[in-house]
């Protein structure tokens, strides 16, 4: 990848923090990561939803969505599946810096790939949701019919049948998906950010 050369960083007039006064709560991104399959979309759309309809200023990026236009260029090597993760980082500390609170839903199945999101935002601006859901749950589910294609050759490097996914070592929130309802994993994520004074 080509860097840019001869350019410089202009600073607001506004600050993240004037920002976050007049919203009334703090930003932050709120990352699910798992498998296809595992809930990120459904219980990420729930919460914000919620988030909403408590008047917070709140955006969701979901994986399939973005893939229709930012990340349209990209496909599922190791090396795009990181430079997807690494432009919804970017794009979501801007709206961190914003003001607003960010859910993305990605499979995100690189550890690495998601520390370095981490890495780029402020301390505590970074809350790693696990949707934990086994692959055999998944493929049950299979809302799209994709395990299906992968398990008959169709799609390759499919993640859970013939692509990894790591699981997140140390994750501020694991929902069971499995056992947990979708209302009960997002009133889950509501205590923590009451808790953890974000709203
Ligand atoms: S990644 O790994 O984070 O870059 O993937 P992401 O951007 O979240 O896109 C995942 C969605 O793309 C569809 N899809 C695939 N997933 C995994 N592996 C392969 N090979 C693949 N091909 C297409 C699938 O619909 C995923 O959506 P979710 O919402 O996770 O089911």
């Amino acid at each position: 990848m080509q860097t840019s050369t001869n350019i410089t960083w202009h600073d607001s007039e506004v600050t993240k923090e004037q920002r976050q006064e007049r919203n009334g709560h703090k930003s932050v991104i709120i990352w699910f990561t798992g498998l296809s399959g595992s809930g990120k979309s459904t219980i990420s759309v729930a919460l914000e939803k919620a988030l909403f309809d408590r008047n917070m200023s709140s955006y969701r990026l979901d994986g399939d969505n973005v893939r229709h236009g930012l990340n349209q260029n990209l496909g599922f090597s190791p090396e795009d599946r990181k430079e997807n993760i690494r432009r919804i980082g970017e794009v979501g500390k801007l709206m961190v810096d914003a003001g607003v609170i960010t859910m993305t839903a990605f499979i995100s199945p690189y550890e690495e790939d998601r520390t370095d999101v981490r890495n780029i935002l402020d301390d505590g601006e970074f809350i790693e949701v696990y949707t934990k859901c086994s692959v055999d749950e998944c493929e049950n589910r299979d809302p799209k019919g994709l395990y299906k294609k992968a398990r008959s050759g169709e799609i390759k490097g499919f993640t859970g049948i013939n692509a990894p996914y790591e699981e997140p070592t140390n994750p501020e929130i694991v929902l069971d998906t499995e056992v947990e309802s979708v209302e009960s994993s997002v009133d889950k994520i509501l205590s923590y950010l009451e808790e953890h004074k974000y709203l």
